[in-house]
């Protein structure tokens, strides 16, 4: 009998279990029938900010969206510098490029992936005003050193928060560290919406007043339109969905470093495994459990060839995309985030998912390298 399929990742467990509470939520708003602006959105709102301990959350129509607001709250603009690491996703290039700035990419520490707090101060200059700081895979930067480079060059901090809900350093939830910070509601995150969303958050007022401004075409109030502003704001579906997930996010939280201690466990010492490596500082909540292997590609085929389901994050960092071909970056710029996205490979993993599944695909990972 050929074994059951395994999914890169399923929806089914968390959404069976909070069907009825999801669709009573919806069921609200329809009734309601107000759908922008709202009184969900300003309950999420309320419920997002006290889980990332700022005192305020504005929500957004994406990550994406909620980097840019947060990066034009903070002041940064055309002309200016902004510290970026070389490894991550995309998507956090292009919002710091959006607001006309120059990207400044730091490698990653060869252990968390995340940007390596020491090789940043060599490229702060006069024009650098901000750092952006990416929690990449669920595992937080080194947010101690990060906001003392920050302290001591008197740059701003915007922590993209989209793949680290609920993760903390030293104690302190990710998000609430710089001085703006987004977030991606984006459905495979660990606290997803069932569409787009995303949020900025922060402590200071001033800051997210311009934000709610600025997300709704500028308007300060009623036909006063203070700046030429963008339309990006999280519905009252999403607002009310994301609510009720939020109740579950510690729990599923817990789940996933449950199967990524599984995973570690099985996994330790085979082939040249490198496994995801935590400091007592950093709760990892394991968005994705990335493993490297100089076979990446061969392991990837051996696990398809058995049903399941893997994906690389990422396998073209943003250097080497076309889109930042002005840069004139080639390869070999950046050598460590190049290894790592010839080498990364995320296993399944999802909460819900069953420990026998776990150990299905370490056996095959296990298989693969004796081989
Ligand atoms: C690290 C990171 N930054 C930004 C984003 C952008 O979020 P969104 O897809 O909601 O625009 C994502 C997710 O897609 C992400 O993983």
């Amino acid at each position: 009998m050929t074994p059951e399929p395994i999914p890169f990742l399923s929806f089914s467990p968390q959404h069976n279990a909070i069907r009825q509470e999801a669709l009573e939520a919806l069921a609200r708003v329809y009734d309601k029938n107000w759908f922008i602006l709202g009184d969900a959105l300003k309950a999420f709102e309320d419920a997002y900010a006290a889980f990332c301990g700022t005192s305020r959350c504005v929500g957004v129509g994406n990550g994406y969206d909620a980097l840019v607001v947060a990066l034009k709250i903070c002041g940064i603009g055309k002309g200016d510098e902004i510290i970026v690491p070389a490894n991550t996703y995309v998507a956090t290039w292009h919002a710091a490029a959006q607001t006309g700035a120059i990207l400044r990419p730091v490698e990653p520490n060869p252990v968390t992936f995340n940007i390596d707090p020491q090789q940043i101060e060599q490229h702060i200059t006069s024009k650098t005003k901000a750092i952006l700081p990416v929690h990449l895979y669920g595992q937080a930067c080194n947010m101690t050193a990060i906001m003392a480079l920050a302290r001591k060059y008197n740059l701003m901090v915007v922590e993209d928060n989209a793949q680290a809900h609920g993760a903390t350093w030293a104690g302190q939830r990710t998000g609430s560290f710089g001085h703006a910070n987004a977030t991606s509601f984006y459905p495979t995150k660990n606290l997803g919406a069932l569409g787009d969303g995303g949020a900025v958050t922060t402590s200071d007022e001033t800051k997210a007043a311009l934000a709610r401004q600025f997300r709704n075409y500028g308007f300060e109030s009623k036909h006063v339109c203070a700046e030429k502003g963008i339309n990006s704001r999280l519905d009252e579906l999403q607002a009310a969905v994301l609510s009720v997930k939020l109740k579950y996010l510690t729990q599923w939280n817990e789940e996933r470093r449950g199967l990524a201690e599984s995973y570690l466990e099985k996994l330790r010492g085979v082939g040249d495994l490198m496994l995801p490596a935590t400091s007592a500082e950093a709760n990892h909540v394991y968005h994705l459990f990335v493993i490297r292997t100089a076979r990446r590609d061969k392991l990837k085929e051996a696990l398809a060839k058995e049903g399941i389901e893997t994906m690389v994050h990422y396998p073209i960092p943003p250097h080497l995309q076309q889109a930042y071909a002005e840069y004139g970056f080639k390869k070999g710029d950046f050598p460590l985030t190049e290894r790592v996205a010839d080498t990364v490979l995320s296993l399944p993993l999802w909460p819900g998912m069953r420990d026998e599944q776990v150990a299905r695909t370490s056996e095959v990972i296990r298989n693969f390298f004796v081989n």
